[in-house]
């Protein structure tokens, strides 16, 4: 593998879905399981097959269906759910099993009520038990974010040791700087035996909004998976956000890390997942908002109309948005006016411009924005006065 790819590991339909509110139905998740294979995805976590019986019947209707990204099931480091997993899993062209175990004081003392020692073994168990189902296993050190790097090292090792193709180090509380979410990667790389034959994963929460951030420092600190999410959804705040990091590395080419997402289905896949798990995005959202294009200030209006790169740093056609907006309220000048005039057909004189931006200027303070059926409405009554030419 190129060791400057960055595999995109989604779980959209695993950790994603656990969201409150969400609704979908095993067909809507085929649906949704297909478009993340044609956007480009490594891996599609499908699911948690012990939950529930429609859990392992959407896995192993995912696992029949793609034909590109390798479908992962999740599992406790538990002989039963790793069974089932591996049955869901059966017709995947490549199948991934993904166990694991809390490793934090909290989780060790409170969850499992148990030992560290009683862990490592627990952990070393699901992961030989797993390899007898699949090739590709990836152990996942649930809480790692706030587990001691000393222990969690330790862990890590002995998993390797087992036969994980994939070391998966989530941020599980949101709870991690991305200073020291890099240095706990580095850490793993300077002090596990054998890391060098395994992928480090970045599985970070939200909680603090520095999901996207911690993963971009992981990758940076060697990490070559990213675990995420389409806009973001899943447990409390979510997850990373797909579309963040893949276009933060498209933007940044000198990190050189890439990964192989065809960006341009990028915002039609965000749509899509809104619709069908019933979950809204807020318009500020970096990417897929609906004002992530949209520009509304006069001067920031007068810049974007002159070059688009004066206020925006990707192009809008990257993630498959047509064009930017130019949003016509009263914060907008002359410019912004004679600019979405012109594209409905007003072609205008400097006068004409003067006259239309008075009568703009008395819509806008009534209505907090100006469309494209008030500008006929203003052409028309400025035409009275002065003839404006149709472009
Ligand atoms: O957040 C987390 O720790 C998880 C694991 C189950 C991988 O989702
Ligand atoms: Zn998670």
């Amino acid at each position: 593998m190129d060791a400057n790819k960055v595999q995109i590991f989604d779980t959209t339909l695993r950790d994603g879905e656990q969201v409150p509110g969400c609704k979908i139905d095993a067909k809507q998740k085929l649906v949704i399981a297909e478009r993340l294979d044609l956007l480009g995805v490594d891996i599609i976590e499908a699911g948690f097959p012990v939950s529930s019986p429609g859990d392992f019947t959407s896995v192993n209707e995912i696992a029949k269906l793609v034909k590109n990204a390798t479908v992962c099931g999740l599992t406790r480091a538990v002989e039963k759910d790793i069974e089932v997993a591996a049955k869901a899993l059966k017709p995947a062209v490549r199948g991934r099993i993904h166990t694991g175990i809390g490793t934090s004081e909290s989780h060790i003392k409170y969850k499992f009520k148990t030992t560290r020692e009683e862990v490592i073994r627990r952990a070393k168990k699901a992961v030989s038990y797993a390899k007898n189902f699949v090739d590709d296993v990836e152990f996942y050190a649930e809480d790692a974010g706030r587990t001691e790097n000393e222990f969690l090292a330790k862990v890590c090792e002995e998993a390797i040791k087992s036969g994980a193709t994939v070391l998966n180090i989530p941020d599980t509380t949101g709870y991690c700087l991305p200073e020291e979410y890099s240095a706990k990667i580095k850490f793993l790389k300077e002090n596990v035996k054998g890391i060098d034959s395994v992928i480090l994963s970045c599985h970070c929460h939200n909680d603090l909004g520095l999901a996207t951030a911690n993963s971009i420092a992981g990758a940076i600190a060697g990490a070559r998976q990213i675990e995420c999410t389409i806009n973001g959804i899943g447990e409390r705040a979510g997850n990373t956000a797909l579309e963040e990091v893949v276009m933060i590395l498209k933007q940044h080419p000198y990190l050189n890390l890439q990964t192989d997402i065809n960006t341009k289905l990028l915002y039609d896949t965000s749509l899509m997942v809104r619709e069908k798990m019933g979950m809204p995005v807020q318009p500020n959202k970096a990417i897929v908002g609906a004002n992530a294009f949209a520009h509304s200030s006069g001067i920031h209006q007068d810049g974007v109309i002159k070059n688009r790169e004066t206020y925006e740093i990707m192009n809008p056609e990257d993630v498959g948005v047509t064009e930017s907006a130019i949003v016509l309220t009263a914060r907008s000048g002359r410019a912004a006016l004679a600019y979405r005039a012109k594209k409905i057909g007003y072609e205008l004189t400097k006068i004409q411009l003067d006259k239309a931006y008075q009568t703009f200027l008395q819509f806008a303070d009534k209505q907090k924005e100006v469309i494209d059926d008030d500008i006929h409405v203003i052409m028309k009554q400025v035409s009275r006065i002065s003839k404006i030419a149709i472009a």
